[in-house]
């Protein structure tokens, strides 16, 4: 039964050719730190592209909460106007970011050191997430935290009276630690020293560098050291948010195993903390081409032909390789059902405490529609007999998952029997246009009437 007391029921049947030019909504990612470092700033921030998904959404509505003015003018562009570093008011009520993990984490670190209380809260899926990944480092800085059991949200935070900069190593790959941390460095004086493991998206950086702010990273043989000058003063920006290149996968994966299909997806980025999940497709046999290659924004982006490709093999995706498409193996799982052969995939623990555990609930959701996966703590692997061979005829469950809503959708479009989704809602949180955007390209996916 769904986690969702309204859910939307969907089919997904076998569907003809996918043809066409896809339009992706705006990056995640890029939207979320355009919101909170426009609100970090000094004078009107400009925001084109923004994503109008209910995660981005909750956090404009979160930095509305913490002083600064979002609105959205005629002509669809966002302007945020900031209080400064140092100049969040304190909330009046609980900041709720719904499903938005990187929301949540990004807000926390931002608002952490300076001497206000925030009290947050999500949904049932984001309040059953660690937190203690962002809320242990933050101490340091001064901070106190007050959470339900294993650091879960509902948590107050009580922001550092007197924050000290921190030096400190990142236990886990993770985009939304390292950039939590960073948000706080910027109102504590001196330098926030931090060490990366592995390369995570590096949006952050690039995006407070282009702020204004005084942030330095270099490569050192066991990783990349990022060192933050605080008390710096943001400038505000005019920011035009790129395509999503975690969204495009799915439109891309579906073109690859629906027979005779060829769609364009253009303006992705190719950014290689990004594109990790189109270097795994390539080496899998799918019919990938990368056309007017250029930069925009400081940002590699092509425009991206993806075509039927009828010969894909299974392969062994290096564990090197997951921060680089950490929100793509739920699809890709699909993809390896589509291939001949075992893909199996490593060094991917992250993948059982993102909005869902994303290896359990893609592994239910594959058996029971015919496809064999084997699991560990930090792999799995998914085994295939070829294109149009997963049987389907079964319900899938999506945990208030938008990727595992969206990838059992397009599971469905090459099986040889319908596919039911459990509850397809979360989709709105990342891609609102994602079915009429399939439909148009000739996905056959239907409501099912309750
Ligand atoms: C994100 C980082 C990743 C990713 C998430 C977005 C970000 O999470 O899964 O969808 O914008 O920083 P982790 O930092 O937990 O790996």
């Amino acid at each position: 039964m769904s986690l969702n007391p309204n859910p939307i029921v969907m089919r997904a049947l076998s569907s003809k050719s996918l043809k066409g030019i896809v339009s992706i909504p705006g990056d995640k990612s890029i939207s979320h730190r355009s919101l909170i470092l426009g609100a970090l700033a000094i004078g009107q921030t400009k925001i084109t592209g923004l994503l109008e998904g209910q995660d981005v959404l909750d956090t404009a509505r979160a930095m509305v909460a913490f002083g600064a003015q979002v609105k959205k003018n005629e002509g669809g562009e966002w302007c945020v106007d900031g209080v400064g570093v140092g100049g969040f008011a304190e909330p009046s009520t609980v900041v709720d970011c719904g499903n938005s993990g990187t929301g949540v984490r990004l807000i926390i670190g931002a608002m952490a050191t300076t001497p206000i209380n925030a009290t947050f809260t999500g949904d049932h899926s984001l309040n059953s997430r660690p937190m203690e990944r962002v809320i242990d480092p933050l101490r340091k800085f001064g901070v106190a935290a007050f959470g339900r059991s294993k650091g879960r949200l509902p948590m107050t935070i009580v922001g550092a009276r007197s924050p000290i900069p921190i030096q400190y190593t990142v236990p886990v790959p993770s985009a939304q630690v390292k950039s939590a941390l960073l948000l706080a460095g910027l109102n504590a004086p001196g330098d926030t020293i931090l060490t990366e493991k592995e390369m995570t998206r590096d949006h952050t950086e690039r995006m407070l560098s282009s702020f204004g702010v005084d942030l330095k990273v270099e490569d050192i043989p066991n990783g990349r050291l990022i060192t933050l000058s605080g008390y710096s003063e943001l400038k505000s920006q005019n920011v035009r948010v790129p395509s999503d290149p975690s969204s495009a996968a799915f439109p891309i994966c579906a073109a690859v195993i629906v027979e005779g299909s060829e769609i364009i997806v253009p303006n992705i980025t190719l950014n290689e903390t990004r594109a990790g999940l189109y270097k795994t497709l390539i080496e899998m046999g799918a019919n990938l081409s990368f056309e007017n290659e250029r930069e925009e924004s400081g940002e590699p982006v092509a425009d991206i032909r993806a075509c039927f490709s009828p010969n894909l093999k299974g392969i062994e995706v290096p564990p090197e390789r997951a921060a680089s498409m950490i929100d793509e193996y739920p699809i890709l799982s699909v993809v390896a059902a589509n291939a001949s052969g075992k893909t199996t995939m490593k060094g991917v623990k992250e993948l059982r405490v993102k909005e869902s555990d994303r290896i359990d609930a893609m592994a239910k959701g594959l058996r029971a529609n015919g496809v064999s996966v084997e699991e560990g703590e930090d792999w799995w692997a998914v085994s295939g007999n070829g294109i149009g061979t997963v049987q389907g005829g079964s319900m899938c469950q999506t945990f208030l998952d938008h990727r595992i809503a969206m990838s059992f959708l397009i599971l469905g479009l090459s099986s040889q029997k319908t596919i039911e989704i459990d509850d397809c809602s979360p989709i709105k949180t990342s891609f609102p246009n994602f079915v009429d955007l399939m439909r148009d390209l000739g996905a056959n996916l239907e409501l099912r009437d309750l």
